[in-house]
């Protein structure tokens, strides 16, 4: 069984530093270990300053941008210029500074009608994969958590469904775009590393009903995300984690100072 992990950061500023040196050093053995990296990536406002800070020396210079293969653990249905897009601001802040080849970044193409876009996104991790399975095993991806206590685009109320590993959805959240294309636990839970990032008081009432409140899987879709094999590890600031209790039995806390 994997580490299960929570890590609580002065602020978003020194969480986000923490990410990125963890990214490089997942990106370092994945490369040496299998020759490639396989990274999914969250969306929203969270990850900007993690992407800033590889998108810059040491990690510009370091990090194995050539042998990464990116997919999005979720996207919206927009354009792919649109700057609601998951994978628009990640090329900008990151795919395109560090100048990841086309070929090795797998969009889900928002363009499309979200059915359709699920059924492209669901092909296009089933070329990837290996052994019959109907993905790659992600060596890392990147979850978010909402006020609502939504991650990926799984949101509360959502059915539990573990037959698929890529869905079409809808969602309301902060006026952002409702038509998504999300992972599902059933693909995530086989990552070998699962890195959420929540910052601000706004996610502390949603993170401590998901990690410290009693089972409740359909109003707390980030309780789904349980690694089978792999890692999980929660990083958070201090604003996020006020209402943490000191100690969680199934995770080792640690405060990072
Ligand atoms: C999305 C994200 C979503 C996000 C959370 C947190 O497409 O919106 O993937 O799951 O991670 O909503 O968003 P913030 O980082 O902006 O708080």
């Amino acid at each position: 069984m994997g580490k299960k992990i929570i890590k609580i950061f002065r602020d978003a500023q020194s969480l986000s530093a923490y990410a990125a040196a963890f990214y490089s050093q997942l990106a370092h053995e994945a490369v040496t270990a299998r020759h490639n990296f396989f990274v999914a990536l969250s969306g929203g406002s969270t990850p900007a300053r993690m992407y800033r800070l590889l998108a810059l020396p040491p990690y510009s210079e370091e990090v194995p941008w050539q042998k990464t293969i990116y997919f999005w653990g979720d996207e919206r249905c927009v354009q792919p210029d649109d700057p609601e897009s998951n994978y628009f601001q990640a090329l900008q802040l990151l795919l395109g500074p560090v100048n990841v080849p086309q070929e090795n970044i797998f969009r889900v193409k928002g363009e499309l009608e979200p059915l359709e876009s699920a059924r492209d996104y669901i092909e296009r991790l089933k070329s990837l994969a290996t052994d019959g399975a109907t993905a790659p095993v992600f060596d890392l991806i990147f979850l978010g958590l909402g006020s609502d206590g939504h991650t990926a685009s799984i949101f509360p109320g959502s059915p539990l469904n573990d037959e698929v590993p890529v869905l079409a959805v809808s969602g309301n959240y902060q006026g952002r775009p409702a038509n998504r294309v999300t992972f599902t636990p059933m693909l995530i839970n086989y990552a070998r590393n699962l890195v959420f990032m929540a910052t601000g008081a706004d996610k502390a009432s949603a993170l401590v009903a998901t990690l410290a409140g009693s089972a409740d899987l359909i109003n707390y879709p980030a309780q789904r995300i349980m690694p089978s094999n792999g890692n999980i590890f929660w990083l958070v600031d201090e604003a996020a984690a006020g209402m943490l209790p000191g100690h969680l039995d199934q995770f080792e806390m640690e405060r990072i100072a």
